[in-house]
Parts: structure tokens; C-alpha cells; sequence
């Protein structure tokens, strides 16, 4: 469970990015956090990974009170999360495999299990035949899975995605979403932060719509509707608000399977933790 109780961050040039945050997210929920430009997602999401330190109030991550954590202990906390960022952050003079394999040599894990697990979280996002790939040979999508692989290839509690369809096309967007639900639905919790709107409606899931540092709407369907008009009545009448091109998503939806007819289609292999059968020593 991640709780924000009473959060504000102030940043040192005086900008008050988040002004009293209360929320949980349960553990396995799946989140979109959005919002404009501006309206404090990247900052609710750097305070959750201990990037950033709120000026007020207190953050829980599972068992850890992030106001108290001390230093040393900061790097072992964010093993536990997987972090995707919009500008993907591959490692250009690596190939895809070696990308993937970066994330567990920096904690020593070992070539055995590395050799076993990499191939397996790059199956998971479709992506075995590029391993020998670099960064710069792949589509922006396939580099967002890379990215999303290395982010699954230490066993993420938590997956935290900063807009992570920003540079890509509206139907790698859509992928993007899906494999994200379908780690969701083997049990990860996965906040996702976007601006948009129109990607946000293909899926049921629980929303909070930030705006000017504040939570205006925190809901599934019903409110997400109601607050989704209420911020575009806003961006018709304040500069300040960037309306995103709303894609039309419509055409991927079908294709999205539901829960119930998953049930009589050919399963994705992921296992509840991650891990290849057998392959934990
Ligand atoms: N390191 C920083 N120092 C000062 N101001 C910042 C910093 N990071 C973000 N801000 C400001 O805080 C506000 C919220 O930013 P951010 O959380 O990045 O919003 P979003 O991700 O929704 O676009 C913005 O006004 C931004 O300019
Ligand atoms: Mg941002």
C-alpha cells in the first residue's frame, strides 16, 4: 500500500508543486495519474520513489515510512520498484539484452540467473528478436518495452511509468497500456501518470486527475467522465492548460481482451513474481 497523508512539496524556488495529497493505493491497484502540464504528476511520483522529499506530510511505500528511511537504505528501496520514464533512458551502446541485464548486474545478480531471466522478460514484451539490438535499431514503442522489461527484470513490486506513451504512436501507446494492465492483473501495482485523456478511457481503472498541485477527482468510470469535463471546460478558457490531440483509441479496444474471455485464449506466461519456474536459487 502507497499512502500520501497531508503531502505538500514546495521546491526551494518557491513553486508549490503538490498542495496536500491524501490517498492510498492499494497493493495490485492499477492507477493513471493525470493532469496538464504542470500539475504536479512527475513531482507525485518523484516523492513516491524517494526522489524527491515532501516538505509536509508523510509517505508509506508498503513497510517503509519514506519521510524516515535513512540514506543507506534508499538504493534497496528502489530495487523494489520499476520505473519507466517517457524518454525511455536505454543505455545507447548496449544492446537490448545487455540494457536489461544492466538493471540486475547493478545488484549483483548472478550471470546464471541473468542469462535465464533476461530472455524471459523480453519474451514477455514481445521483444526476443532483438536482442542483439541496440537502442537506436528499435521503433520508439520497442524501445519503451525494453524499458519496461528492464523495469520488470528485478521482480518490481511496483511499477512507476511517467508518461511512458509520450514518444510513441497511438497504437504502441495502446500496447504499451495492455501489457501494462496484463502485469497488473498477475498482481503489480502500476501507477501510470499521462496527459491523456482519450488512452485513459480504453481502460476501466481507478484515475486521479491532478491540476495545479491539487487532487480535483479520484474515481473509476463515473467520475472520471464528470472531472474529464470539468478539465477540458478549464483548458477552454485558461492558457495555462496544454489540451492534448485526443487519438482516437477506439479501434484498439476491441481488440483489448476482457478478464472473462482471457479465460479461453492462450494465457500469458507470467508468473506471479516474475520468476522463471525453477529459476530462483
Ligand atoms: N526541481 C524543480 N525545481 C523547481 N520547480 C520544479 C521542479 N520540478 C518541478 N517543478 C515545478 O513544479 C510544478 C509541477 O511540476 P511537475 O511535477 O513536473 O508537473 P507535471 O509532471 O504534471 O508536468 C511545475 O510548476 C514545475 O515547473
Ligand atoms: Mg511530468
Amino acid at each position: 500500500m502507497i499512502k500520501f497523508e497531508n503531502v505538500s512539496k514546495k521546491y526551494d524556488n518557491g513553486t508549490h508543486a503538490l498542495k496536500d495529497i491524501n490517498l492510498t493505493i492499494d497493493k495490485g491497484e492499477f492507477v493513471f495519474v493525470v493532469g496538464s502540464s504542470g500539475a504536479g504528476k512527475s513531482t507525485f511520483l518523484k516523492l513516491m520513489m524517494r526522489e524527491e522529499v515532501p516538505s509536509t506530510g508523510s509517505i508509506t511505500v508498503e513497510d517503509t515510512d519514506l519521510t524516515k528511511i535513512k540514506k543507506r537504505d534508499i538504493p534497496k528501496f528502489r530495487r523494489r520498484l520499476g520505473i519507466v520514464f517517457q524518454d525511455f533512458r536505454l543505455i545507447p551502446n548496449m544492446t537490448v539484452f545487455d540494457n536489461v541485464a544492466f538493471a540486475m548486474r547493478v545488484i549483483g545478480t548472478k550471470e546464471k540467473k541473468i542469462r535465464r531471466r533476461v530472455p524471459y522478460v523480453l519474451s514477455l514484451m514481445g521483444l526476443n528478436e532483438k536482442a542483439r539490438n541496440y537502442p537506436q535499431e528499435l521503433s520508439g514503442g520497442e524501445q519503451q518495452r525494453v524499458a519496461l522489461a528492464r523495469a520488470l527484470a528485478n521482480n518490481a513490486e511496483i511499477i512507476i511509468a511517467d508518461e511512458p506513451t509520450g514518444n510513441v504512436d497511438p497504437q504502441m501507446s495502446y500496447e504499451i497500456v495492455d501489457l501494462l494492465m496484463r502485469l497488473n492483473e498477475s498482481g503489480t501495482t502500476v501507477i501510470m501518470v499521462t496527459h491523456e485523456h482519450s488512452l485513459v478511457r480504453c481502460f476501466d481503472k481507478r484515475v486521479i486527475i491532478l491540476d495545479k498541485g491539487t487532487v480535483v477527482s479520484d474515481g473509476g468510470a463515473l467520475i472520471r467522465e464528470a472531472a474529464t469535463s470539468h478539465i477540458n471546460a478549464v483548458s477552454e478558457v485558461s492558457n495555462e492548460y496544454v489540451v492534448p490531440p485526443e487519438e482516437d483509441y477506439s479501434a484498439y479496444t476491441q481488440s483489448r481482451q476482457t478478464p472473462e474471455s482471457q479465460e479461453d485464449s492462450e494465457p500469458l506466461e507470467i508468473q506471479e513474481d516474475f520468476s522463471v519456474a525453477g529459476g530462483d536459487e
